[in-house]
């Protein structure tokens, strides 16, 4: 995957994962925003990206159509990585905090489709972060 010029979102962008993966594609010289609410992540992790101009930073709630429909204006490729989530047993004790995660997918989905984005990688598939992550830190 050539990723020179290619407009990226990475939602939940400020999380270890998201900022990790935020900085790979900039090396790679893709275009990125990120967009997250900093309920769990950490401007730190991308304050350099921020201010180098080499990431493009939302502060705002997904659940919000409003800002999901900003974050993904102009983008081609989207790794939806913002959730609310927790340990081990967290889906059991917190249901109604989980299922809000329907909501925040749907958002950018109504917004992905309206806008055709080409290409989604899923947070809920942990088999397929995970192989499409490994494949961009491992190709020249
Ligand atoms: N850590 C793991 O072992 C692991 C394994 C498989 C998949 N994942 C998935 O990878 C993603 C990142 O995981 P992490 O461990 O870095 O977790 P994390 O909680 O640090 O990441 C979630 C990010 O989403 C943001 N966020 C939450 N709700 C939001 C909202 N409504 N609007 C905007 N931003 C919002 C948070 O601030 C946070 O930065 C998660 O989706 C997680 O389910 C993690």
């Amino acid at each position: 995957m050539n990723w020179k010029g290619k407009h990226v979102l990475v939602t939940g962008g400020t999380s270890f994962i998201g900022s990790s993966l935020a900085d790979a594609l900039v090396s790679r010289g893709a275009i990125v925003r990120v967009v997250d609410d900093l309920s769990a992540g950490r401007y730190e992790y991308i304050s350099r990206l921020v201010e180098s101009g080499s990431v493009e930073f939302i502060k705002g709630d997904l659940l919000d159509a409003a800002i999901a429909a900003r974050s993904v204006r102009g983008i081609e490729y989207l790794f939806h990585l913002a959730a609310i989530h927790g340990g081990r047993g967290y889906v059991d004790l917190h249901n109604v905090e989980c299922s809000m995660n329907l909501v925040l997918d749907g958002q950018l989905f109504r917004e992905g489709i309206v806008k055709t984005i080409d290409w989604y990688v899923n947070n809920r598939n942990p088999d397929e972060v995970r192989s499409q992550l490994q494949s961009m830190l491992t190709e020249r």
